[in-house]
């Protein structure tokens, strides 16, 4: 008998056709993730799982899961599994890197684009009719190159945006990283390390989150640390929410303590901070950066063939647990 596995969010229908050539599969067709109950109910039978961030796995749940060996988050982060409590039940968990960090770093970068030059600002303020003429000083935005470009989290995702910003356009780079980048790539770069975030906060007039998301990390940056922030300064978030008070946020948007941000992740998403929405000096996208057909349909792909790996091998291609 084939091993059965639960794809609990909704996928690709070819990659759901090439699971079901190793599995028995019980997919979900419907429109919605399967969270809560709805997932935990599932679980008994099964010893792998499809999941995306929309799942939670901690210690409660697996409880639920007695036969579970093995779950492929389709995300490179996986803040939404609890990995001490999998490797103590014994469970090997798998990430999806590498297929989506230039997708994701083009919309870093489209984000920072978009913040700095008002442009979802301008797009509302014409489709609103407001348009009677040109003005010297109309949408007045913060220039991209040749300005300084902070990055707090240098992974692949981090370095994709600074290569961009400073191969691309002239940006000088500060970055602040737990370990800090070998000397090749910080040649290349022209990369500045800063030993504290509060440094790059200052000396930044972009500054890029895209850290991977840590208990530690939650409101890392607060109304404290936007303070430190030059006020012609813009903020983007693509790594995680929860990094960024986003309450805090909106009240320095408000209060021109900085000059704007770009958001593609919320605390609570996709409930988010309805402050925000009074702000007009912010973009805000629905967790979207790896959002292209080719990069989604590789994560799927990536995520399922850990699945396929791991029954097959007893290896996954890209764990992120460590094997005891
Ligand atoms: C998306 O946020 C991901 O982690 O892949
Ligand atoms: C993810 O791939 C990262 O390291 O930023």
């Amino acid at each position: 008998e084939r091993p059965h596995i639960l794809v609990a969010s909704p996928t690709f229908p070819e990659v759901l056709d090439k699971l079901r050539q190793h599995f028995d599969v019980e997919p979900n067709l419907s429109d919605d993730a399967w969270t809560g109950e709805a997932f935990t109910s599932r679980l008994p039978g099964k010893v792998g799982a499809f999941l995306t961030g929309a799942q939670t796995v901690n210690a409660e749940v697996l409880a639920h899961a007695p036969d579970l060996k093995m779950v492929a988050n389709m995300a490179v982060g996986y803040n939404n599994l609890e990995i001490p409590a999998l490797e103590q039940a014994g469970v090997v968990a798998s990430n999806t890197p590498d297929v989506l960090t230039e997708t994701t770093a083009d919309f870093g970068f489209a984000l920072l684009m978009a913040t700095a030059r008002r442009v979802t600002e301008a797009e509302h303020y014409l489709r609103a009719g407001h348009w009677g003429k040109w003005s010297y000083d109309l949408l007045l935005g913060s220039e991209v190159h040749g300005s300084t470009l902070g990055i707090i989290g240098m992974g692949r995702i981090g370095q994709g945006i600074a290569r961009r910003g400073v191969h691309g356009f002239g940006m000088s780079l500060i970055y602040h990283n737990r370990s800090q980048l070998d000397a090749a790539t910080e040649s290349e770069l022209k990369a500045h390390y800063a030993p504290t975030k509060e440094e790059v906060l200052r000396q930044a007039d972009h500054v890029v989150l895209v850290l991977p998301y840590t208990p530690a990390a939650y409101h890392l940056i607060g109304a404290a640390e936007i303070a430190l922030m030059k006020p012609t300064a813009t903020l983007i978030n693509i790594a995680r929410g929860g990094i960024v008070d986003d309450k805090a946020l909106a009240q320095a948007l408000q209060a021109g303590t900085i000059a704007a941000a770009g958001l593609d992740v919320f605390e609570g998403e996709p409930a988010f901070a309805k402050e925000l929405l009074e702000c007009n000096n912010v973009v805000l996208t629905p967790h979207i950066a790896s959002a292209t057909r080719t990069t989604r349909l590789k994560m799927a792909h990536l995520a399922a063939d850990n699945l396929i790996a791991f029954f097959t091998t007893g290896q996954a291609l890209t764990p992120v647990t460590t094997a005891r």
